[in-house]
């Protein structure tokens, strides 16, 4: 429409005034996706955007995702503005690990490596010993098996229970899950495959057993992203947030992309394949956070040096 034009014009100008750059999630809207792609800035996993936003000249990121990204770019460069279309947009999982009552848990098992999910407080990671996202969770978990380790994982149980399948590590979960990859089902997905027996299944791992168990491809969003670009398949049904759908579609415009199915497909389903979350993050938010400098992440200083240090560790893993 009109005004979105003005608006992606405007936001264009404020970005280049404010030596500001984009830095997107996959899961948001495509306007802002496409946004990211014209003016130097990223479209990325959560590891990805982490890396992209730190190696960054930029003065200002503008993090358009969820609250623990917008953060994770402020623990990794404190000298930079981090900016949110809104910090209203939060994550169940974060919601669902609170640092007391983690730090309580913790304090159970001193013996044990703290393994965290990015998708958690700076508070949380400060505790941890190790930050992870779901594209080097396994790798990192693999090192730490070697190494003799055990583990406190949180927040997300499917997830951890993926990687503790794979890799066989002793490890105690915290029991958070996603609002959105917990709803999707296998049954409704094995369903679709009898209609399209050609298709490969594509799941994120913070989906349930049920629905890793019968995956062609488990992987981040870009694990899953490039498995559309190098599998032969021409039909894909994907178990994430649908709004990867956009980057999947430019790179493979031939190939067809279905939401998996799940459980309230339909009416009574408050955040069927799309996070409620994510889409708070809108054009005019985002336009207005450059021009007002409003949606401003700040962590206290204390905090986030604890919080560096297994963040850094992270970026630093190479296997
Ligand atoms: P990725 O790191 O795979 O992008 O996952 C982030 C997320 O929140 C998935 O729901
Ligand atoms: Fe959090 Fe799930 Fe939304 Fe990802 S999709 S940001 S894990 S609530």
């Amino acid at each position: 429409s009109i005004d979105n034009e003005e608006i992606r014009t405007e936001i264009k100008f404020l970005l280049k005034q404010k030596n500001a750059v984009l830095v997107a999630h996959y899961y948001t809207e495509d306007a802002i996706q496409e946004l990211a792609e014209e003016t130097g800035g990223v479209i990325a996993d959560s590891l990805e955007m982490a890396r992209f936003g730190a190696n960054h000249d930029a003065e200002t990121l503008v993090v358009a995702g969820v609250k623990f990204m917008g953060e994770t770019a402020k623990i990794l460069s404190p000298e930079k503005t981090i900016l949110m279309p809104t910090l209203e947009a939060t994550c169940s999982l974060d919601i669902g690990c609170p640092i007391d009552e983690f730090s309580a848990f913790c304090d159970q098992y001193p013996e044990r490596k703290v393994v965290v999910y990015a998708n958690t407080s700076a508070a949380v990671k400060a505790r941890a010993d190790w930050v992870v996202t779901s594209s080097i969770a396994l790798d990192v978990v693999e090192h730490l098996v070697e190494q003799g380790e055990k583990i406190i994982w949180a927040p997300d149980q499917h997830l951890g229970g993926y990687i503790q399948r794979e890799t066989g590590a002793d490890m105690i979960l915290w029991d958070g899950a996603c609002i959105v990859h917990e709803e999707f089902k296998a049954k409704g997905i094995l369903d679709l495959k009898t209609v399209y027996p050609n298709a490969a299944i594509l799941v994120h791992p913070e989906s349930p057993e049920s629905v890793v168990e019968i995956a062609d491809v488990v992987g981040s969003t870009s694990q899953l992203l490039n498995a559309t670009k190098n599998m032969p398949n021409e039909t894909f049904i994907v178990a994430t947030d649908r709004g990867i759908f956009y980057k999947m579609k430019q790179a493979s415009p031939k190939k067809r992309f279905i939401e998996a199915p799940t459980a309230g497909s339909g009416a009574s389903c408050r955040s069927c394949a799309h996070c409620p979350w994510m889409a708070l993050n809108s054009l005019e938010m985002l336009r207005n956070a450059l021009r007002d400098g409003s949606g401003e992440i700040h962590i206290p200083e204390e905090t986030r040096l604890k919080a560096l240090i297994p963040l850094q560790r992270m970026l630093n893993f190479q296997r």
